[in-house]
């Protein structure tokens, strides 16, 4: 038997790893463990609770408003005991948190590989997004196994001087769960007027906190006011820089629901009803196209351009105008809207973490 640690930390890690997780349970060869270093708390129990997955330990870093740092250096201790108690074969990180470039480090000075899953994401600007691009970077000069999604996100790693051998094109393992979520019977989380059309939005990026989200924020508040026959739907995430400014701008307009982060399997029904999504969210651009939904992208750039690059996916940045324009524009012309609507998944095909279990069975078993 091999001793496999999964390290998940925050929503969209637990998401995207669920069906890693859940994949290598079924390897005969494999004892699977996870951890969860808790990096948020509500938002991660949720998720896994969907998915049945229960953490085998938990380190329960979360503090309110936890500085990067704090975070950073708390994490790596408490890993230090854990990986000398645990002594995995590899361990496996998914994404470009902190949590994952901490495991990584610690990993490394530990002498022990670690998968990345979601590796060779770039946009080649280490300020946006903050921090991300650097957790990425860290973990890939790190990582033994690089499960790239798509061919871009290889030919980076290949930039960056990664040996071809340890590159696997996968897929993201995004889409496994999305596909394993969309078939269920879904509930929507709150009550729209089925003869509106509604207007999903999230927005959490650092590098945006402060007058960029104010800007978003305004420009909803114009989208909202100038077409009452539209329902907005915005789940707040409880950053407190974030839920704060929300309320402030948004709470009290009559078409404009602000609500707490929603429950997984909601949200994705929630996607399903969208009319348009805006978002500065990684998992949402990839898992928006794939239902056939056009996305505004609140951001200068995305690590994810392929699904710009097919035309169903639009950068408008945290600036007013461009947010109230383009998403006028789709709410008032109907053949730009349906150039955006078609359903296209460059992101994965579902069997992603069928692959990334294979490659490592071919390791170990
Ligand atoms: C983190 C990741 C970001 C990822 C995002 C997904 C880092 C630096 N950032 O951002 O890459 O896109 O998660 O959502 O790794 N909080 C709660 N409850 C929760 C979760 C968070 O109250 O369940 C609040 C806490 O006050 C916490 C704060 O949000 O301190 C910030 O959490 P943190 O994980 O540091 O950053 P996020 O903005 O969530
Ligand atoms: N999501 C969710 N509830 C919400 C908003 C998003 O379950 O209220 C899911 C969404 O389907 C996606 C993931 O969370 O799979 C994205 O997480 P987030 O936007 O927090 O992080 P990012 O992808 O930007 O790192």
């Amino acid at each position: 038997m091999r001793n496999l640690l999964c390290v998940i930390g925050t929503r969209p890690e637990a998401i995207k790893m669920a069906p890693v997780i859940l994949a290598l349970k079924n390897e005969s060869w494999a004892n699977v463990r996870v951890l969860a270093t808790a990096q948020h708390r509500h938002m991660l129990d949720q998720v896994n609770g969907f998915f049945g997955i229960v953490p085998d330990i938990d380190l329960n870093i979360m503090r309110p408003n936890q500085a990067l740092t704090t975070l950073t250096a708390r994490l790596l201790l408490e890993l230090d005991d854990v990986l000398q108690a645990e002594k995995p074969d590899a361990v496996l990180v998914q994404g470009d948190t902190t949590t994952v470039m901490t495991v990584a480090l610690a990993c490394f000075y530990h002498r022990i590989p670690i998968g990345h899953v979601e590796a060779g994401l770039r946009t080649w600007d280490m300020q946006n997004p903050f921090p991300e691009e650097a957790n990425r970077v860290i973990a890939g000069k790190l990582a033994r196994w690089h499960f790239a999604p798509t061919e871009g996100s290889r030919a980076n790693l290949l930039r960056e001087g990664v040996p071809d051998a340890e590159i696997v094109v996968t897929g993201n393992t995004v889409i496994d769960a999305l596909l394993m979520t969309a078939a269920k019977d879904l509930d929507l989380p709150v009550s729209i007027d089925p003869d509106r059309r509604l207007v999903l939005v999230t927005s959490h990026r650092r590098e945006n906190f402060g007058e960029p989200f104010r800007n978003i924020c305004r420009a909803l508040r114009t989208l909202a006011q100038t077409n009452p026959d539209v329902q907005f739907l915005y789940p707040v995430h409880p950053n407190p820089n974030i839920k704060d400014v929300a309320h402030e701008f948004l709470a009290g307009l009559p078409n404009f629901t602000l609500c707490e982060p929603l429950d997984y399997a909601p949200f994705i029904a929630a996607m399903k009803r969208a009319h348009i999504i805006l978002t500065d969210s990684g998992g949402v651009q990839e898992e928006a196209p794939a239902l056939g939904k056009p996305v505004l992208v609140l951001r200068e750039e995305t690590e994810r351009p392929e699904a710009v690059e097919q035309g169903v996916v639009k950068l408008v940045g945290p600036d007013f105008h461009r947010i109230v324009d383009e998403t006028q524009r789709l709410l008032d012309d109907e053949s730009a809207y349906r150039a955006m609507a078609r359903g296209v998944s460059p992101y994965g095909d579902g069997h992603a973490a069928e692959r990334i279990v294979r490659t490592l069975r071919e390791h170990f078993a």
